[in-house]
Protein backbone atom coordinates (compact mmCIF):
# COMPACT_ATOMS: atom_id res chain seq x y z
CA UNK A 1 0.00 0.00 0.00
CA UNK A 2 1.64 3.11 -0.92
CA UNK A 3 -0.16 6.74 0.48
CA UNK A 4 2.36 8.87 -1.59
CA UNK A 5 0.97 11.07 -4.22
CA UNK A 6 3.37 11.33 -7.65
CA UNK A 7 4.99 14.02 -8.66
CA UNK A 8 2.05 14.82 -11.30
CA UNK A 9 -0.71 14.40 -8.49
CA UNK A 10 1.48 16.74 -6.60
CA UNK A 11 1.28 19.12 -9.75
CA UNK A 12 -1.86 19.10 -10.60
CA UNK A 13 -3.03 19.90 -7.02
CA UNK A 14 -0.91 22.68 -6.93
CA UNK A 15 -1.94 24.26 -9.84
CA UNK A 16 -6.08 23.80 -8.83
CA UNK A 17 -4.92 25.54 -5.11
CA UNK A 18 -3.47 28.67 -7.40
CA UNK A 19 -6.44 28.57 -9.93
CA UNK A 20 -9.08 28.57 -6.65
CA UNK A 21 -7.20 31.23 -4.73
CA UNK A 22 -5.80 33.61 -7.74
CA UNK A 23 -8.94 33.07 -10.02
CA UNK A 24 -11.80 32.03 -7.97
CA UNK A 25 -11.49 33.89 -4.08
CA UNK A 26 -11.38 37.07 -5.60
CA UNK A 27 -15.56 38.26 -5.93
CA UNK A 28 -16.85 34.47 -4.65
CA UNK A 29 -18.73 36.44 -1.89
CA UNK A 30 -20.53 38.69 -4.32
CA UNK A 31 -21.11 35.99 -6.57
CA UNK A 32 -22.41 34.06 -4.13
CA UNK A 33 -24.68 36.91 -2.73
CA UNK A 34 -25.75 38.09 -6.49
CA UNK A 35 -26.34 34.60 -7.99
CA UNK A 36 -23.94 35.45 -10.13
CA UNK A 37 -22.60 32.68 -12.51
CA UNK A 38 -18.66 32.01 -12.41
CA UNK A 39 -18.45 32.26 -16.69
CA UNK A 40 -15.41 33.71 -16.76
CA UNK A 41 -13.66 31.39 -14.64
CA UNK A 42 -15.33 28.13 -15.79
CA UNK A 43 -14.46 29.06 -19.13
CA UNK A 44 -10.43 29.19 -17.43
CA UNK A 45 -11.11 26.02 -16.03
CA UNK A 46 -11.90 24.32 -19.22
CA UNK A 47 -8.56 26.14 -20.78
CA UNK A 48 -6.65 23.97 -17.96
CA UNK A 49 -8.34 20.84 -19.00
CA UNK A 50 -10.04 21.02 -15.34
CA UNK A 51 -13.13 20.11 -17.53
CA UNK A 52 -12.16 16.92 -18.93
CA UNK A 53 -9.57 15.48 -16.76
CA UNK A 54 -10.19 11.84 -16.75
CA UNK A 55 -11.17 11.94 -20.18
CA UNK A 56 -8.48 10.62 -23.18
CA UNK A 57 -6.51 13.08 -24.72
CA UNK A 58 -7.98 11.54 -27.80
CA UNK A 59 -11.12 13.23 -26.98
CA UNK A 60 -10.17 16.66 -26.11
CA UNK A 61 -9.29 15.35 -22.47
CA UNK A 62 -6.35 15.98 -20.06
CA UNK A 63 -6.13 11.94 -19.55
CA UNK A 64 -5.68 12.08 -15.91
CA UNK A 65 -6.32 9.33 -13.31
CA UNK A 66 -9.31 10.21 -10.69
CA UNK A 67 -6.95 10.38 -7.69
CA UNK A 68 -5.99 13.87 -9.35
CA UNK A 69 -9.68 14.81 -10.09
CA UNK A 70 -10.13 14.22 -6.33
CA UNK A 71 -6.80 16.54 -5.66
CA UNK A 72 -8.48 19.14 -7.48
CA UNK A 73 -11.99 19.17 -6.75
CA UNK A 74 -10.74 19.69 -3.02
CA UNK A 75 -8.79 22.71 -4.07
CA UNK A 76 -11.30 23.91 -6.35
CA UNK A 77 -14.34 22.94 -3.62
CA UNK A 78 -12.03 25.06 -0.63
CA UNK A 79 -12.84 27.90 -2.18
CA UNK A 80 -15.75 27.69 -4.25
CA UNK A 81 -18.02 25.09 -4.43
CA UNK A 82 -20.25 26.93 -6.94
CA UNK A 83 -17.80 26.11 -9.42
CA UNK A 84 -16.53 23.16 -8.57
CA UNK A 85 -20.25 21.73 -8.99
CA UNK A 86 -20.21 22.53 -12.55
CA UNK A 87 -16.76 20.84 -12.86
CA UNK A 88 -17.93 17.63 -11.21
CA UNK A 89 -21.10 17.48 -13.13
CA UNK A 90 -19.53 18.04 -16.33
CA UNK A 91 -16.10 15.86 -15.77
CA UNK A 92 -18.17 12.65 -13.52
CA UNK A 93 -21.63 12.76 -14.80
CA UNK A 94 -21.22 14.11 -18.58
CA UNK A 95 -18.17 13.26 -19.91
CA UNK A 96 -17.52 10.52 -18.18
CA UNK A 97 -21.00 8.75 -19.30
CA UNK A 98 -20.08 9.63 -23.18
CA UNK A 99 -16.88 8.15 -22.81
CA UNK A 100 -17.61 4.99 -21.55
CA UNK A 101 -21.54 4.35 -23.14
CA UNK A 102 -21.23 7.26 -26.11
CA UNK A 103 -20.28 5.69 -29.85
CA UNK A 104 -17.73 6.84 -31.54
CA UNK A 105 -19.94 9.52 -33.63
CA UNK A 106 -20.97 10.53 -30.70
CA UNK A 107 -17.81 11.11 -28.80
CA UNK A 108 -16.26 13.21 -31.82
CA UNK A 109 -19.56 15.18 -31.98
CA UNK A 110 -20.05 15.63 -28.48
CA UNK A 111 -17.38 14.60 -25.64
CA UNK A 112 -14.69 16.33 -27.92
CA UNK A 113 -16.13 20.43 -26.99
CA UNK A 114 -17.36 19.02 -23.38
CA UNK A 115 -13.63 17.62 -22.40
CA UNK A 116 -11.79 20.32 -23.70
CA UNK A 117 -14.10 23.03 -22.25
CA UNK A 118 -15.58 24.92 -25.24
CA UNK A 119 -19.39 23.42 -23.47
CA UNK A 120 -20.75 22.66 -20.62
CA UNK A 121 -22.75 19.76 -20.05
CA UNK A 122 -25.89 18.76 -17.76
CA UNK A 123 -27.62 15.37 -16.33
CA UNK A 124 -31.03 14.99 -16.35
CA UNK A 125 -32.50 12.77 -13.56
CA UNK A 126 -34.78 14.25 -11.20
CA UNK A 127 -38.13 15.38 -12.00
CA UNK A 128 -40.77 16.82 -9.51
CA UNK A 129 -42.06 13.45 -8.64
CA UNK A 130 -38.59 11.36 -9.37
CA UNK A 131 -35.98 12.54 -7.04
CA UNK A 132 -34.39 9.77 -5.02
CA UNK A 133 -36.98 7.43 -6.63
CA UNK A 134 -35.53 7.53 -9.52
CA UNK A 135 -37.20 4.80 -11.87
CA UNK A 136 -40.43 6.78 -11.34
CA UNK A 137 -39.61 8.83 -14.67
CA UNK A 138 -42.19 10.67 -15.88
CA UNK A 139 -40.60 12.50 -19.09
CA UNK A 140 -41.60 10.37 -21.86
CA UNK A 141 -39.52 9.65 -24.91
CA UNK A 142 -41.72 8.12 -27.46
CA UNK A 143 -40.00 5.66 -29.93
CA UNK A 144 -41.19 7.31 -33.69
CA UNK A 145 -38.92 4.92 -35.33
CA UNK A 146 -35.67 7.33 -36.74
CA UNK A 147 -36.47 9.98 -33.53
CA UNK A 148 -37.68 9.63 -30.31
CA UNK A 149 -40.41 12.64 -28.70
CA UNK A 150 -39.54 14.12 -25.39
CA UNK A 151 -42.40 15.29 -23.52
CA UNK A 152 -41.68 16.02 -19.80
CA UNK A 153 -39.92 18.40 -17.00
CA UNK A 154 -36.45 17.90 -15.26
CA UNK A 155 -35.62 19.38 -12.06
CA UNK A 156 -32.86 21.11 -10.16
CA UNK A 157 -30.83 20.77 -13.12
CA UNK A 158 -27.23 22.11 -12.43
CA UNK A 159 -25.90 23.59 -15.24
CA UNK A 160 -29.42 23.88 -16.57
CA UNK A 161 -28.82 27.43 -17.52
CA UNK A 162 -25.25 27.11 -19.06
CA UNK A 163 -25.04 23.35 -20.22
CA UNK A 164 -25.02 23.83 -24.49
CA UNK A 165 -25.70 19.45 -24.32
CA UNK A 166 -28.06 17.60 -21.83
CA UNK A 167 -27.79 13.81 -20.67
CA UNK A 168 -31.91 12.98 -20.45
CA UNK A 169 -33.30 9.96 -18.95
CA UNK A 170 -36.68 9.60 -20.63
CA UNK A 171 -39.29 6.90 -20.23
CA UNK A 172 -40.25 4.63 -23.69
CA UNK A 173 -41.68 1.41 -21.97
CA UNK A 174 -43.71 2.23 -19.00
CA UNK A 175 -44.60 -0.88 -18.36
CA UNK A 176 -40.98 -1.94 -18.51
CA UNK A 177 -40.56 0.10 -15.17
CA UNK A 178 -36.78 0.67 -15.39
CA UNK A 179 -35.40 -1.07 -17.86
CA UNK A 180 -37.58 1.13 -20.50
CA UNK A 181 -35.87 4.15 -19.40
CA UNK A 182 -33.48 5.38 -22.35
CA UNK A 183 -30.77 8.33 -22.18
CA UNK A 184 -30.82 10.46 -24.81
CA UNK A 185 -28.36 13.70 -25.72
CA UNK A 186 -30.25 16.68 -26.54
CA UNK A 187 -28.72 19.89 -27.64
CA UNK A 188 -30.33 22.71 -26.04
CA UNK A 189 -31.24 24.57 -28.83
CA UNK A 190 -33.54 21.83 -29.92
CA UNK A 191 -37.14 23.87 -30.54
CA UNK A 192 -40.05 22.40 -28.09
CA UNK A 193 -37.79 23.30 -24.76
CA UNK A 194 -38.18 26.03 -22.37
CA UNK A 195 -35.34 26.40 -19.17
CA UNK A 196 -37.13 27.45 -16.13
CA UNK A 197 -35.94 30.66 -13.93
CA UNK A 198 -32.72 30.33 -12.32
CA UNK A 199 -33.69 28.56 -8.25
CA UNK A 200 -32.83 31.02 -5.47
CA UNK A 201 -30.76 28.07 -3.36
CA UNK A 202 -29.33 28.20 0.42
CA UNK A 203 -25.97 27.47 -0.91
CA UNK A 204 -23.91 26.93 -4.08
CA UNK A 205 -25.94 30.12 -5.53
CA UNK A 206 -23.11 31.12 -8.13
CA UNK A 207 -24.11 27.82 -9.67
CA UNK A 208 -26.82 27.38 -12.18
CA UNK A 209 -30.02 25.47 -11.57
CA UNK A 210 -33.10 25.46 -13.43
CA UNK A 211 -36.10 22.93 -14.45
CA UNK A 212 -36.55 22.22 -17.85
CA UNK A 213 -39.03 21.73 -19.70
CA UNK A 214 -39.38 19.18 -22.81
CA UNK A 215 -42.71 19.61 -25.18
CA UNK A 216 -42.19 17.60 -28.16
CA UNK A 217 -38.53 17.65 -28.67
CA UNK A 218 -37.45 15.32 -31.40
CA UNK A 219 -34.68 13.34 -30.63
CA UNK A 220 -32.88 11.70 -33.39
CA UNK A 221 -32.64 7.56 -32.91
CA UNK A 222 -28.69 8.03 -33.23
CA UNK A 223 -28.60 10.26 -29.96
CA UNK A 224 -29.46 7.73 -27.39
CA UNK A 225 -26.44 5.85 -25.22
CA UNK A 226 -26.54 2.62 -25.28
CA UNK A 227 -29.27 -0.19 -25.95
CA UNK A 228 -32.63 0.34 -25.89
CA UNK A 229 -34.05 0.25 -21.97
CA UNK A 230 -30.02 0.71 -20.95
CA UNK A 231 -30.67 4.48 -19.86
CA UNK A 232 -31.81 3.59 -15.94
CA UNK A 233 -28.55 1.33 -15.43
CA UNK A 234 -26.64 4.57 -17.12
CA UNK A 235 -27.63 6.70 -14.94
CA UNK A 236 -27.13 4.43 -11.69
CA UNK A 237 -23.36 3.57 -13.15
CA UNK A 238 -22.36 7.53 -13.99
CA UNK A 239 -23.96 8.54 -10.45
CA UNK A 240 -21.81 5.71 -8.86
CA UNK A 241 -18.94 7.99 -10.12
CA UNK A 242 -20.37 11.05 -9.86
CA UNK A 243 -20.68 10.59 -6.18
CA UNK A 244 -16.35 10.53 -5.71
CA UNK A 245 -16.80 13.83 -7.20
CA UNK A 246 -19.86 15.28 -4.67
CA UNK A 247 -17.50 13.15 -2.09
CA UNK A 248 -14.65 15.34 -2.97
CA UNK A 249 -16.65 18.61 -3.29
CA UNK A 250 -17.42 18.09 0.42
CA UNK A 251 -14.06 16.79 1.58
CA UNK A 252 -13.10 20.53 -0.21
CA UNK A 253 -15.80 22.34 1.70
CA UNK A 254 -14.75 20.80 5.21
CA UNK A 255 -10.42 21.30 4.43
CA UNK A 256 -11.44 24.96 3.42
CA UNK A 257 -13.93 25.28 6.51
CA UNK A 258 -11.25 23.45 8.68
CA UNK A 259 -8.17 25.92 7.27
CA UNK A 260 -10.41 29.10 7.70
CA UNK A 261 -10.80 28.05 11.60
CA UNK A 262 -7.45 27.09 12.55
CA UNK A 263 -6.13 30.67 10.99
CA UNK A 264 -8.71 32.63 12.63
CA UNK A 265 -7.86 30.28 16.66
CA UNK A 266 -4.17 31.31 15.82
CA UNK A 267 -5.34 35.16 15.53
CA UNK A 268 -8.16 35.77 17.65
CA UNK A 269 -7.32 35.89 21.54
CA UNK A 270 -9.82 35.98 24.45
CA UNK A 271 -9.21 35.61 28.20
CA UNK A 272 -5.65 36.71 27.35
CA UNK A 273 -4.44 34.41 24.94
CA UNK A 274 -4.76 33.05 21.17
CA UNK A 275 -8.10 30.85 21.71
CA UNK A 276 -6.44 27.84 20.24
CA UNK A 277 -4.59 27.71 23.31
CA UNK A 278 -7.86 26.90 24.74
CA UNK A 279 -8.98 23.06 24.88
CA UNK A 280 -12.37 24.02 24.28
CA UNK A 281 -10.97 25.21 20.54
CA UNK A 282 -8.01 22.31 20.49
CA UNK A 283 -10.94 19.54 20.90
CA UNK A 284 -12.73 21.09 18.02
CA UNK A 285 -9.91 21.31 15.53
CA UNK A 286 -8.43 17.74 16.44
CA UNK A 287 -12.20 16.53 15.66
CA UNK A 288 -12.25 18.70 12.45
CA UNK A 289 -9.07 17.25 11.35
CA UNK A 290 -9.46 13.77 11.81
CA UNK A 291 -12.78 13.39 10.25
CA UNK A 292 -11.17 15.40 7.24
CA UNK A 293 -8.39 12.54 6.85
CA UNK A 294 -10.91 9.87 6.94
CA UNK A 295 -13.47 11.75 4.15
CA UNK A 296 -9.93 12.33 2.42
CA UNK A 297 -8.92 8.47 2.52
CA UNK A 298 -12.32 6.90 1.38
CA UNK A 299 -12.54 9.73 -0.98
CA UNK A 300 -9.12 8.64 -1.87
CA UNK A 301 -9.89 4.79 -1.79
CA UNK A 302 -13.11 5.27 -4.28
CA UNK A 303 -10.72 6.91 -7.04
CA UNK A 304 -7.69 4.19 -6.41
CA UNK A 305 -10.54 1.99 -6.91
CA UNK A 306 -11.93 3.55 -10.42
CA UNK A 307 -8.75 3.54 -11.60
CA UNK A 308 -7.94 0.15 -10.72
CA UNK A 309 -11.32 -0.92 -12.65
CA UNK A 310 -12.88 -2.23 -9.48
CA UNK A 311 -16.39 -1.90 -8.72
CA UNK A 312 -16.22 1.24 -6.45
CA UNK A 313 -20.56 1.92 -6.26
CA UNK A 314 -19.87 1.17 -2.52
CA UNK A 315 -16.68 2.89 -1.72
CA UNK A 316 -18.19 5.82 -3.42
CA UNK A 317 -21.04 5.74 -1.70
CA UNK A 318 -19.47 5.73 1.87
CA UNK A 319 -17.41 8.48 0.60
CA UNK A 320 -20.44 10.36 -0.40
CA UNK A 321 -22.05 10.04 2.40
CA UNK A 322 -19.03 10.39 5.20
CA UNK A 323 -17.55 13.49 3.36
CA UNK A 324 -20.73 15.51 3.32
CA UNK A 325 -21.89 14.61 6.66
CA UNK A 326 -18.29 15.97 7.74
CA UNK A 327 -18.61 18.96 5.62
CA UNK A 328 -21.97 19.87 7.26
CA UNK A 329 -20.60 19.46 10.53
CA UNK A 330 -17.04 20.69 10.01
CA UNK A 331 -18.55 23.54 8.55
CA UNK A 332 -20.77 23.90 11.13
CA UNK A 333 -17.99 24.58 13.82
CA UNK A 334 -15.90 26.40 11.64
CA UNK A 335 -18.58 29.05 12.08
CA UNK A 336 -18.83 28.44 16.00
CA UNK A 337 -14.60 28.80 16.36
CA UNK A 338 -14.83 32.04 14.70
CA UNK A 339 -17.93 33.42 16.77
CA UNK A 340 -19.72 36.33 15.95
CA UNK A 341 -17.05 37.32 12.43
CA UNK A 342 -18.18 33.42 11.52
CA UNK A 343 -22.22 34.80 10.95
CA UNK A 344 -20.94 37.47 8.57
CA UNK A 345 -20.10 37.11 4.97
CA UNK A 346 -16.59 38.65 5.09
CA UNK A 347 -15.21 35.46 6.75
CA UNK A 348 -16.07 32.70 4.42
CA UNK A 349 -17.42 30.39 6.83
CA UNK A 350 -21.26 30.57 6.75
CA UNK A 351 -21.14 30.40 2.98
CA UNK A 352 -19.18 26.85 3.10
CA UNK A 353 -21.92 26.23 6.04
CA UNK A 354 -24.46 27.04 3.30
CA UNK A 355 -22.49 25.21 0.41
CA UNK A 356 -22.20 21.88 2.66
CA UNK A 357 -26.18 21.21 3.04
CA UNK A 358 -26.16 20.08 -0.69
CA UNK A 359 -23.45 17.87 -0.44
CA UNK A 360 -25.55 15.65 1.73
CA UNK A 361 -28.52 15.95 -0.76
CA UNK A 362 -27.68 15.95 -4.10
CA UNK A 363 -26.49 13.11 -6.15
CA UNK A 364 -28.31 11.03 -3.97
CA UNK A 365 -29.32 12.10 -0.62
CA UNK A 366 -27.33 10.47 2.34
CA UNK A 367 -30.61 8.01 3.25
CA UNK A 368 -30.08 6.96 -0.67
CA UNK A 369 -26.28 6.54 -0.18
CA UNK A 370 -26.99 3.86 3.31
CA UNK A 371 -29.35 2.25 0.78
CA UNK A 372 -27.10 1.74 -1.62
CA UNK A 373 -24.03 0.92 1.22
CA UNK A 374 -26.32 -1.84 3.53
CA UNK A 375 -27.89 -3.08 0.33
CA UNK A 376 -23.79 -3.83 -0.68
CA UNK A 377 -22.93 -5.26 2.66
CA UNK A 378 -26.39 -7.57 3.18
CA UNK A 379 -25.82 -8.96 -0.46
N1 LIG B 1 -24.93 0.12 -11.32
C1 LIG B 1 -25.54 -0.62 -12.25
N2 LIG B 1 -26.85 -0.96 -12.19
C2 LIG B 1 -27.54 -0.51 -11.12
C3 LIG B 1 -26.96 0.27 -10.10
C4 LIG B 1 -25.56 0.58 -10.24
N3 LIG B 1 -24.93 1.32 -9.35
N4 LIG B 1 -27.90 0.55 -9.19
C5 LIG B 1 -29.04 -0.03 -9.60
N5 LIG B 1 -28.82 -0.66 -10.77
C6 LIG B 1 -29.75 -1.45 -11.57
C7 LIG B 1 -30.29 -2.62 -10.73
O1 LIG B 1 -29.41 -3.72 -10.79
C8 LIG B 1 -31.62 -2.90 -11.40
O2 LIG B 1 -31.41 -3.64 -12.57
P1 LIG B 1 -31.95 -5.17 -12.69
O3 LIG B 1 -33.46 -5.04 -12.59
O4 LIG B 1 -31.46 -5.62 -14.02
O5 LIG B 1 -31.34 -5.91 -11.55
C9 LIG B 1 -32.08 -1.51 -11.84
O6 LIG B 1 -30.92 -0.69 -11.90
C10 LIG B 1 -33.11 -0.93 -10.88
O7 LIG B 1 -32.44 -0.86 -9.64
P2 LIG B 1 -33.20 -0.98 -8.25
O8 LIG B 1 -34.26 -2.03 -8.31
O9 LIG B 1 -32.15 -1.08 -7.20
O10 LIG B 1 -33.96 0.43 -8.21
P3 LIG B 1 -34.63 1.19 -7.00
O11 LIG B 1 -35.88 1.80 -7.50
O12 LIG B 1 -34.68 0.33 -5.79
O13 LIG B 1 -33.63 2.44 -6.78
C11 LIG B 1 -31.76 3.65 -5.96
C12 LIG B 1 -32.28 2.34 -6.54
C13 LIG B 1 -30.32 3.34 -5.52
C14 LIG B 1 -32.54 4.15 -4.78
C15 LIG B 1 -31.74 4.71 -7.11
O14 LIG B 1 -33.02 5.07 -7.49
C16 LIG B 1 -30.97 5.97 -6.76
O15 LIG B 1 -29.73 5.98 -6.79
N6 LIG B 1 -31.69 7.07 -6.43
C17 LIG B 1 -31.04 8.36 -6.23
C18 LIG B 1 -30.99 9.13 -7.51
C19 LIG B 1 -29.93 10.19 -7.52
O16 LIG B 1 -28.81 9.99 -7.07
N7 LIG B 1 -30.27 11.32 -8.12
C20 LIG B 1 -29.30 12.37 -8.29
C21 LIG B 1 -29.68 13.22 -9.45
S1 LIG B 1 -28.30 13.80 -10.36
C22 LIG B 1 -27.67 15.13 -9.53
O17 LIG B 1 -27.97 15.39 -8.40
C23 LIG B 1 -26.64 15.88 -10.30
C24 LIG B 1 -26.44 17.28 -9.83
O18 LIG B 1 -27.16 18.15 -10.16
C25 LIG B 1 -25.24 17.60 -9.02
Amino acid sequence: MDFQFTEEHLMIQKAARDFAVNELLPGVIERDEHQKFPAEQIKKLGELGFLGMMVSPKYGGAGLDTISYVLAMEEISKVDASASVVMSVNNSLVCWGLETFGTEEQKQKYLVPLASGQIIGAFMLSEPEAGSDATSQRTIAEDKGDHYLVNGTKNWITNGGSASVYLVMAQTHPEKGSKGINALIIEKDTPGITIGPKENKLGIRGSDTHSVMFQDVKVPKENRIGEDGFGFKFAMKTLAGGRIGIASQALGIASGAFELALKYSKERKAFGKEISQHQAIQFKLADMATKIEAARLLCLKAAWEKDQHLDYTLSGSMAKVFASETAMWVATEAVQVHGGYGYVKEYHVERLMRDAKITQIYEGTSEIQRIVISRSILS
